[in-house]
C-alpha cells in the first residue's frame, strides 16, 4: 500500500538525518515528508538535502512554530492530495524506531485492519528507555485522565507513533482541530473513536532522544488539561441528557393497542 511517513520537525538538525537513513532503511517503499516549521538551526535545509539526492523525500515548509498539531494536518492534506493509502506519524528524534514501522504497517495493511494502528508505550511488551521518570508519570497520569474524561479504551492516546488509513483520515473534519500541542494526539485519537473507527494498540519501545531537546512545555501540559477536561465534560454531558431522554421515553404511558 502506498505509504507516507510524516516526520514533524522543529530545531532537529542533529537528529533528522539519522531519521531520514534508518526509516529509508527500514520501510524502503514508503515516502517520507518532513514538516519543518522553519527551524532557527536549519533542519528545513537538511531536510531539503536529503530531498535533493532522495525522490522519495519530500519537504513541506512552514514558516513558524505552530504547533505539533497543525503541523501534522498539513501534512495529512499533503498526503491525501496525493493517494497515499497509509499515512504514518513519527518524531524526528529517534525515540521512535522506524525498526519498528514493518510490523505497525503490516497490521495496518491486513483485510481486518483498524482505522488506527497506535504505537504503544502502556500495552504490555511495550517500554520506555531513558525516560525521566516525571514524564512517565505525566504520560501515565494524562493517559489515565483521558479514559476517565473520554471513555477511549486506550492506554496510550497521547502516543505519536501510530499508522492512519488514509480513507480514516478523509472522513475526518481536520480543518475543525484546534489542538495545537501534543494534545492533537489524544484529539485524534478521540475523534476515530467517536467516528466509530477501530483502534489497534501495539506495543512499541520508546527510546528517549540523544540528540537535541524536547519541545514539551507547560503551555502543552496545560492545553491538552484543559481540552480533554472540556470535551470530556461536553461528552458526559450528552450522555446523561441521553439517559434523560431514554427514562422519560420509558416514563411516558405505553400508547394503547
Ligand atoms: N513542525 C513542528 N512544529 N514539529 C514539532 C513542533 C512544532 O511546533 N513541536 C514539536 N515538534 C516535533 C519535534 O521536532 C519532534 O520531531 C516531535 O515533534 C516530537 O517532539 P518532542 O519534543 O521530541 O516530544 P517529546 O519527546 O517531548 O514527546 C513525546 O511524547 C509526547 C507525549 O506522549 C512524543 O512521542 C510526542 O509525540 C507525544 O505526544
Ligand atoms: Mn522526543
Amino acid at each position: 500500500m502506498r505509504t507516507l511517513v510524516i516526520i514533524p520537525t522543529y530545531n532537529e538538525r542533529d537528529a533528522l538525518p539519522h531519521a531520514i537513513r534508518r526509516t529509508r532503511a527500514a520501510v524502503p517503499a514508503a515516502d517520507v515528508l518532513v514538516v519543518d516549521d522553519a527551524s532557527p538551526d536549519g533542519t528545513g535545509d537538511l531536510a531539503d538535502a536529503a530531498a535533493a539526492t532522495d525522490p522519495a523525500v519530500h519537504v513541506l515548509h512552514r514558516t513558524a512554530k505552530d504547533g505539533l498539531g497543525r503541523a501534522y494536518v498539513a501534512g495529512f492534506g499533503w498526503a491525501l492530495e496525493r493517494d497515499y493509502e497509509l499515512v504514518v506519524e513519527m518524531d524526528a528524534d529517534g525515540s521512535h524506531r522506524p525498526e519498528e514501522l514493518p510490523l505497525l504497517l503490516e497490521r495496518a495493511a491486513l483485510s481486518d485492519a483498524p482505522d488506527l494502528v497506535l504505537g504503544s508505550r502502556w500495552v504490555p511488551g511495550g517500554q520506555v528507555v531513558n525516560w525521566p521518570a516525571h514524564r512517565e508519570v505525566l504520560s501515565r497520569g494524562g493517559n489515565l485522565w483521558v479514559r476517565l474524561a473520554l471513555g477511549v479504551p486506550v492506554q496510550d492516546a497521547t502516543g505519536g507513533f501510530r499508522v492512519y488509513r488514509a480513507a480514516t483520515l478523509r472522513r475526518l473534519p481536520l480543518e475543525e482541530i484546534e489542538s495545537q500541542g501534543y494534545c492533537f494526539q489524544v484529539d485524534m485519537t478521540w475523534r476515530v473513536h467517536r467516528d466509530g473507527g477501530t483502534i489497534v494498540e501495539m506495543p512499541i519501545t520508546f527510546v528517549e532522544r540523544a540528540e537535541g531537546q524536547s519541545k514539551m512545555s507547560r503551555a502543552i501540559v496545560v492545553e491538552a488539561l484543559w481540552r480533554t477536561t472540556a470535551w470530556g465534560l461536553a461528552h458526559r454531558g450528552r450522555q446523561l441528557a441521553d439517559l434523560g431522554r431514554q427514562l422519560a421515553a420509558r416514563g411516558r404511558p405505553r400508547p394503547r393497542r
